[in-house]
C-alpha cells in the first residue's frame, strides 16, 4: 500500500468521496448533460468509468476509439467530477473470443464458456493478458495528464477461475516452484493414499472431475494457485499503470470472493475497495456488512478503505430482491464510513434501460428525479459534506477475530466429520456476538501481529500452521484472552493432521484434547450448563447443536458441561490459564445467545469495554485523528433509541452542541456522528489496575 499516492488522492478529493459506476456509453450525448447536472446536484465527486466498455473502446483488434471517452472525461472535469478510470478487462469483447477462442475460460467439467456475459476470460491466456495490458497502456498513455484522473480501477470483481489446458500448465509450473521436486509434492499431498503417487510431472494436473473425491491437498493448492494466478493479472496492470502515472493510486474492487485471498491481494494495492450488497431481507445482513467492513479496514492495516459499490435500493441478482426501506440506504452508507470507509459509492449512477441488470437500482432510477431513491441519494450526497473531516481517521481495536481464506478453502474440504459446515456462517455467528457487545473489532489472520489485542476470537480454524500455533501460544502467554471454537488446529498447511491427539496445534494451549469428534444429527439439541460449583459462568445455559467434541480436560477446567446425551457430564466449554493469559475452548456449536454470553464473559475478564454504552440494535464505532474522536451511533432498530452520551462535543450532522450526560434520541434508521476531543474519553483504555 502506498500512502503517498493516497495522499495525492486526498488532496484532489478531500473528505468523504461520493459517486458511483458511470456507464455513459449506454446513453446518447444529451443524457450526459443531464447526468453531470444531476451529479452536481447530488454532490457526486468521483465516478468509476469504463468498467465494461472494452467493446466500445476497441471495436476490433488494435482499432481504438477513445473519442467518446475524451469527451466525457472533459465534460466531467469541467463539472468538477473526478474519474476512477477502469481497465476494461472484466468483459472481453466478442471479437477477442472469436479471433482467439483460447481466451475463454473453461469450467471444471471442461466446458468452454461462451460470450454474452462477463468474466469469461482465462486468466492464463497470453492473448488475453496481452490485449488487456495493451488497452490498459493505451488508456494510461492517453489520460496520464488528464486533470480529472484520480484513481485506477483494475478490472472488476475478479472471480474467473479456469480449468483449461493452459491453466493446467501454469498450475504445474506453480507446483514445481512451490515444491521443487516431485518427491516433495508426493510427500506434501500424501499421495500414497489411494495409490496416487506421481512418477512424472506430466501426470500432475489441476483437479478435473474425478470419480469420487479428489485429493484435498491438491484441491487446496489449486485454490492457492487460482488466487495467485488472478493476482498476477492485477499486479501486471498495476505495474504498467504506476510506471505511466506514478501519482495515481491503483485498486481493484473486492467482493468477498472465495477465489481471491484478499489478505495477499490487499498488499499489492494502493487502497482497498469493496462492493457490498447486504440483503434487506436477511436479518443478519448488517452484522455481516459490519464484519466485511472491519475486514476491509484490517486488510489495509487499519487504513481507510473505499466502499466502491453498493445498491441505492434493490439489486436484481437474487431470487427476491427487496428494496432498502426509507432511510436505510443512508444508514448503511454511514455504517461503511463508521467502519473506516472514506467513500460512499454505488453501482450505478443511472439505471440501465437494457441488459441483464436493468432492474438493478441506481442512484438515478428509471423514474428520474421524482423517485424516493433519487431524493435520498441527493440528500445524502449533500449531507455527507458535514462529516468530511472524518476522512483519513483511524479505528483502534482491542479485539480481533480471525478470517482466513486458506482456512476457508481447507475447512470446507471433502469427507470431513461435518460436511455441511459453512465457514462464512460460522465466522458471522462469532462476529455477531462481538457486534452485539459493541466493541471495536479488527479482522486478522494468525500470521498478523497479534500483540495489539487483548481478546482473539478464532472460529473453527481447522488449518493452522506450526508458526500460527506458536503465535497463538505467545498471544496467550503474554496475557491475551483466546476464544477458540471446535475443529480448530487440526491440520497444517498441507491438510495433514497434527498428530498426537486433536487439536494437535492447540492441545497444550487449551489444556484439553478431543477423544472423538461427535457430530450431531440435524435436529439434535443438547442442553449445556455451567457446572454447579463454578461461579464464573453461573446461570449459563446453552443449547448445543451440530457438533460435540468428546473432550478430555488435562490442565483446563470445564466452564460448561453437557447435561444429556452420551457425553452428559463432560465438558462442552473449557477454560485454561496459560502464562499470563487464558484460553477458552468451545467444543460444540452454542446457540447465539449463549455464544454472546460467553464472549461477553471473556471481554469482561479482559477488561474490554464497549465503544460507548447503547441499547441493542444501535451500532457504535469510533474513528480518530490526532485531534478528534468521531463517535458513530447508528440506529438499526425499527423504533427510536436513546443514548446517554459519555462525552461532550458536536453532532456533525445536525451541527448541534451536545453535552456529556445528555440523552440523545435517535429515530429509527437515524445516525449521529459526535466529534469530541480524544481527551474527554478513551473508551478503549484498559480498566485501572490492569495494564
Ligand atoms: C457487482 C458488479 C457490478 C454489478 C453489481 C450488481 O458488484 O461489480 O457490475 O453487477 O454487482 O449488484
Ligand atoms: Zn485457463
Amino acid at each position: 500500500m502506498s500512502d503517498p499516492r493516497m495522499n495525492t488522492f486526498h488532496r484532489r478529493l478531500p473528505g468523504v468521496v461520493y459517486g458511483g459506476d458511470y456507464n455513459p456509453e449506454q446513453w446518447p450525448r444529451e443524457v450526459w448533460q443531464e447526468d453531470v447536472r444531476l451529479m452536481r446536484a447530488a454532490g457526486v465527486r468521483l465516478v468509476s468509468l469504463g468498467v465494461f466498455s472494452w467493446s466500445v473502446l476497441e471495436p476490433a483488434d488494435g482499432r481504438f476509439d477513445f473519442s467518446w471517452l475524451d469527451e466525457i472525461m472533459d465534460l466531467l472535469w469541467t463539472n468538477g467530477i473526478h474519474v476512477n478510470l477502469a481497465t476494461p478487462n472484466a468483459a472481453p469483447p466478442p471479437w477477442l473470443a472469436t479471433d482467439f477462442p483460447e481466451i475463454l475460460s473453461v469450467d471444471r467439467q471442461g466446458v468452454r464458456h461462451a460470450i454474452g456475459s462477463r468474466g469469461h476470460f482465462c486468466p492464463s491466456s497470453p492473448v488475453y493478458r496481452d490485449r488487456s495490458r495493451r488497452i490498459a497502456t493505451e488508456l494510461a498513455e492517453r489520460y496520464r495528464k488528464h486533470p480529472g484522473l484520480a484513481m485506477w480501477h483494475i478490472g472488476n470483481e475478479y472471480h474467473s477461475d479456469c480449468f483449461c489446458d493452459r491453466c493446467d500448465d501454469r498450475f504445474r509450473a506453480w507446483l514445481r516452484q512451490r515444491y521443487g521436486t516431485l518427491d516433495e509434492l508426493n510427500r506434501r499431498w500424501g499421495t500414497t493414499f489411494w495409490s496416487q503417487r506421481y512418477s512424472d510431472w506430466s501426470q500432475v494436473h489441476l483437479p478435473q472431475p474425478v470419480r469420487g473425491w479428489v485429493n484435498p491437498s491438491r484441491e487446496l493448492d489449486f485454490s492457492r494457485f487460482t488466487s495467485d494466478n488472478l493476482l498476477e493479472l492485477v499486479t501486471q496492470e498495476r505495474d504498467l499503470l504506476h510506471a505511466i502515472t506514478p501519482d495515481v493510486p491503483v485498486t481493484t474492487n473486492f467482493f468477498g470472493c472465495r477465489l481471491t485471498d484478499s489478505h495477499r491481494w490487499a498488499k499489492e494495492l494502493d487502497v482497498v475497495a469493496f462492493d457490498c450488497y447486504p440483503d434487506p431481507g436477511k436479518p443478519h445482513s448488517l452484522a455481516v456488512a459490519a464484519f466485511q467492513y472491519d475486514l476491509m479496514r484490517s486488510l489495509g492495516n487499519g487504513r481507510p478503505w473505499m466502499l466502491m459499490e453498493q445498491a441505492a435500493g434493490a439489486v436484481s441478482q437474487w431470487k427476491t430482491n427487496q428494496v432498502k426501506q426509507p432511510g436505510r440506504m443512508r444508514l448503511g452508507s454511514y455504517q461503511a464510513v463508521a467502519h473506516g470507509s472514506d467513500a460512499v459509492m454505488f453501482f450505478q449512477w443511472r439505471a440501465s434501460p437494457q441488459g441483464q441488470e436493468k432492474f438493478h437500482s441506481a442512484m438515478l432510477p428509471h423514474g428520474g428525479e421524482k423517485t424516493r431513491t433519487w431524493q435520498e441519494v441527493k440528500a445524502l450526497g449533500n449531507e455527507l459534506r458535514a462529516i468530511d473531516e472524518v476522512a483519513t481517521a483511524h479505528t483502534g481495536a482491542q479485539v480481533a477475530i480471525v478470517w482466513d481464506w486458506q482456512n476457508w478453502w481447507a475447512v470446507e474440504g471433502c469427507a470431513h466429520p461435518d460436511n455441511a459446515f459453512d465457514y462464512r456462517d460460522t465466522v458471522a455467528r462469532h462476529y455477531r456476538a462481538l457486534w452485539h457487545s459493541q466493541v471495536a473489532v479488527d479482522v486478522v489472520t494468525l500470521d498478523d501481529d497479534l500483540s495489539p489485542y487483548r481478546v482473539l476470537v478464532v472460529p473453527n480454524q481447522y488449518l493452522m500452521t506450526r508458526r500460527q500455533s506458536t503465535a497463538v501460544r505467545k498471544f496467550v502467554e503474554d496475557g491475551g484472552h483466546l476464544v477458540v471454537s471446535y475443529f480448530s488446529g487440526i491440520v497444517d498447511e498441507d491438510d495433514r493432521i497434527h498428530e498426537g491427539g486433536y487439536p494437535g496445534a492447540l492441545r497444550e494451549i487449551v489444556g484439553a484434547h478431543v477423544q472423538e469428534f461427535s457430530p450431531l444429527p440435524a435436529e439434535a439439541a443438547v442442553p449445556v450448563q455451567a457446572p454447579a460449583e463454578k461461579a464464573a459462568l453461573s446461570g449459563f445455559f446453552a443449547t448445543a447443536s451440530v457438533w460435540q467434541d468428546d473432550l478430555e480436560t488435562e490442565t483446563a477446567r470445564p466452564l460448561a458441561v453437557y447435561r444429556k446425551g452420551h457425553l452428559a457430564g463432560k465438558a462442552a466449554v473449557t477454560e485454561h490459564e496459560l502464562g499470563r493469559g487464558r484460553a477458552v475452548y468451545i467444543g460444540t456449536r452454542l446457540d447465539d445467545d449463549a455464544l454472546e454470553a460467553l464472549v461477553q464473559h471473556v471481554l469482561d475478564l479482559a477488561g474490554v469495554r464497549p465503544v460507548h454504552a447503547a441499547p441493542r440494535g444501535v451500532e457504535v464505532t469510533e474513528r480518530r485523528t490526532r485531534t478528534s474522536a468521531y463517535l458513530f451511533l447508528l440506529n438499526h432498530r425499527q423504533d427510536k433509541a436513546t443514548v446517554t452520551l459519555d462525552r461532550s462535543g458536536t453532532d456533525l450532522i445536525t451541527g448541534r452542541r451536545v453535552e456529556a450526560g445528555e440523552t440523545l434520541v435517535l429515530d429509527a434508521a437515524d445516525v449521529a456522528v459526535v466529534r469530541s476531543s480524544p481527551a474527554t474519553s478513551l473508551p478503549s483504555e484498559p480498566p485501572s489496575g490492569d495494564s
